[in-house]
């Protein structure tokens, strides 16, 4: 199938990226969330992201515009004429499984139903829909816009043909396209969290403050910004999530989350999103 028209669930920081991105690249875009602020803050976050590209000559006046011109609504049925179908709402498995049902009522057939999750299972999200070896899990990284990856995850059920499609849409949206199977976490969070996970472990221990913890890591291994720092932009209850998947679904104490990170998102203390996380951002 042609892929014009794409649908994407979720207003939030994942999928306004994901939005602009395809947007830009010349894909007609809706974008849906439940809550019409979310929606409006979306457009907001386009406007500026796409401004800052303009001015560094990196799209053009014409691609500013098509991201401007996303169009947005706020039912899942409006997905019915859509080609193919991002979902990037809240990572709580619950409501992502209800959502696909629901998709896969209101979608045409043979349409893909794509996953941004970050960890949770494409083959248990495949499996609650009568198109099983249509979902695939195409999982973006923040800053949407800027990050060059995409890692496209295969459940258990998904066809070649649709991991083909997946990846064919990634080379066009700018990315590149790195297939996984479905495992905990992937590969990119089976990785990436551990390391985080560990910096707040150190951090709790008294090894070091969090200004030098981050400054370690980014001037002797060459990370563009300091654990602490990627924490508290990805968003510490994210963080936590991840954990707790990798703890429980690999069995290992070596995955068991920091206790420090547990009390900040206890503390609804997630990050910039919240205003503070390891750092403040007033
Ligand atoms: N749109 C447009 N421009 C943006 C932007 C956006 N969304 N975000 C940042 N920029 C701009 C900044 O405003 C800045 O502009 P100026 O040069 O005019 O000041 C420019 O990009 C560069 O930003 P920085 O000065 O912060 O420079 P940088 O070299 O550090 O680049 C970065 C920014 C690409 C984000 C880089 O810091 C980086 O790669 N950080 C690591 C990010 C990362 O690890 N992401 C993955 C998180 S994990 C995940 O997403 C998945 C998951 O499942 C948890």
């Amino acid at each position: 199938m042609t892929i014009k028209n794409i649908f994407i669930v979720g207003a939030g920081t994942m999928g306004n990226g994901i939005a602009q991105t395809a947007a830009v690249s010349g894909y007609e875009i809706t974008l849906m969330d439940v809550d019409a602020k979310a929606l409006e803050r979306a457009q907001q976050t386009i406007d500026k992201s796409t401004a800052k590209l303009l001015e560094k000559e990196k799209i053009s006046e014409e691609q500013r515009q098509a991201a401007l011109d996303v169009k947005t609504v706020t039912e899942l049925k409006d997905a019915k004429s859509a080609d193919l179908i991002i979902e990037a709402a809240t990572e709580n498995p619950d409501l992502k499984l209800k959502i696909f049902q629901q998709l896969d009522d209101a979608a045409k057939p043979g349409v893909i139903l794509a996953s941004n999750t970050s960890s949770i299972s494409l083959t248990k999200i495949a499996a609650v829909t009568k198109r099983p070896e249509l979902v695939v899990g195409l999982h973006f990284f923040n800053p949407v816009p800027l990050m060059s990856l995409l890692e496209v995850v295969r459940g258990l059920q998904t066809s070649d043909e649709t991991v083909a499609a997946s990846v064919e849409l990634g080379e066009k949206l700018g990315k590149t396209p790195v297939v996984v199977n479905d495992s905990p976490g992937f590969v990119s969070n089976r990785i990436l969290c551990p390391m985080l996970n560990e910096a707040i472990y150190a951090l709790d221990e008294g090894v070091a403050d969090k200004e030098a913890i981050d400054t370690v890591m980014k001037l002797g291994m060459g990370h563009p910004m300091g654990p602490l720092w990627l924490s508290d932009m990805i968003g510490l209850d994210v963080i936590l999530f991840v954990m707790e998947v990798l703890h429980r679904d690999l069995g290992d104490d070596k995955y068991r989350p920091a206790p420090l990170l547990r009390r900040m998102v206890d503390a609804g203390y997630l990050g910039r999103k919240t205003g503070k996380g390891f750092y403040d951002y007033d």
